[in-house]
């Protein structure tokens, strides 16, 4: 099978394409043929060696995918063989991830896609999906859980709605009953943001988002999906409700985060940090069936008409789909694996 690998850490030219045998499933597993992987910031971070320490001697990239299931473990289901899977965390900790023909996972990490949703959509889910989730089912008063109806009458603020985790935050949040309001930072992401299901987009640069915020909610925000906490705190704390909750998932800027406690104790304030890879095998089985129900649903759209416009790249070029990503493209990059061919 063909396959991108790294043996060092470095820049996207460390990574090269190589055949490999594929390995057999082992008990608990299944092994996917991969139509479509998706990038995302985690996979060049890890890359460069920034986070994640570096497990194997040789590393395939790839946390997303979707694809078919073409073999399983001892023990598993033989009637899941022929499935159509989107992946989540393939290649977290493990020594193959998505950017091979085929690829050998957990297989709770091998969700069923139904036939009417394009390998594409179920390449985009994983990380992005997975992490938008989290943020919304962490506020003190609930809900765990997102279904239709489960955040009616709740005001979510997604910042940064243009980029991958912001369009996942969006339509779920849509999806689950929320008025939904984005800040994005020039027209284009407006219209992306708007094309993602956001009630209200807002210009973070231009604008001025707290005064328009409490216009439109002046009780306040009772959810923030937070890309960049720095940028950001003082426009979360002047929106927020008391009892709100800031879900954090981003520093992007790097902006150095100072707290003034009196302020934040006299809201009630509730910092949530995520990070996917300790987020624990809960968050993720909850994560994994709602997303699923979401896309059962129709929810959960992806291309330019849905605010999450798609880039791909060969397989041979998995080292310019990582330069992309990198250099900050706007919706989702795909690289056709081309497994299931
Ligand atoms: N914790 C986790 O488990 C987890 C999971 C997924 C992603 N992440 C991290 O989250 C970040 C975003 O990932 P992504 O895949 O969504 O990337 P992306 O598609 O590049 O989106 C990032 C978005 O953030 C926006 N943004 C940056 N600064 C902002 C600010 N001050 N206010 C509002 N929006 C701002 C950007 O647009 P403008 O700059 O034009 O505003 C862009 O639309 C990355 O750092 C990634 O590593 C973490």
């Amino acid at each position: 099978m063909k396959a991108v690998i790294y043996r060092d850490n470095g820049g996207p030219e460390v990574l090269e394409l190589h055949d490999r045998e594929p390995a057999e499933p082992g008990p608990g597993e299944v092994r996917v043929r991969v139509a479509v992987s998706g990038v995302n910031p985690t996979d060049w971070k890890t890359r460069s060696g920034a986070t994640n320490p570096k497990l194997y001697a040789e590393v395939t990239p790839g946390l997303d995918g979707a694809g078919v299931i073409d073999a399983v473990g001892p023990g598993e289901d033989r009637g899941r063989i022929g499935e159509r899977v989107w992946l989540f965390l393939a290649g977290a900790g493990r020594q193959v991830g998505t950017v091979a023909e085929a690829v050998v996972v957990p297989a709770d990490r091998a969700v069923p896609l139904p036939d009417d949703a394009s390998f594409d959509l179920g390449a985009a889910l994983g990380v992005p999906a997975l992490t938008a989730h989290r943020t919304l089912t962490v506020a003190e008063d609930g809900p765990r859980r997102l279904h239709p109806g489960a955040l009616d009458g709740k005001v979510v603020l997604v910042a940064g709605g243009a980029g991958a985790v912001g369009h996942a935050a969006i339509q779920l949040a849509r999806w689950a009953g929320a008025t939904v309001l984005t800040t994005i930072s020039g027209p284009e992401k407006a219209r992306l943001a708007t094309a993602a299901g956001a009630h209200h987009v807002l210009n973070y640069r231009e604008d001025d988002p707290a005064a328009e915020i409490r216009k439109i909610a002046p009780d306040g925000v009772d959810l923030i999906a937070e890309v960049a906490l720095g940028a950001n705190l003082a426009l979360d704390l002047a929106v927020l409700r008391t009892r709100g909750t800031i879900s954090t998932y981003a520093n992007d800027g790097a902006k150095r985060v100072e707290l003034d406690v009196r302020q934040n104790m006299t809201l009630n304030t509730r910092f949530q940090f995520l990070v996917l890879y300790t987020v624990g095998s809960e968050a993720l089985a909850a994560g994994a069936e709602d997303v699923a129900a979401a896309v059962a649903d129709g929810a959960l759209p992806v291309g330019a008409e849905h605010g999450l416009p798609l880039t791909r790249f060969p397989i041979g070029r998995t080292a310019d789909a990582h330069r992309a990503v990198e250099n900050g493209a706007v919706g989702k990059v795909l690289i056709d694996v081309g497994g299931t061919a």
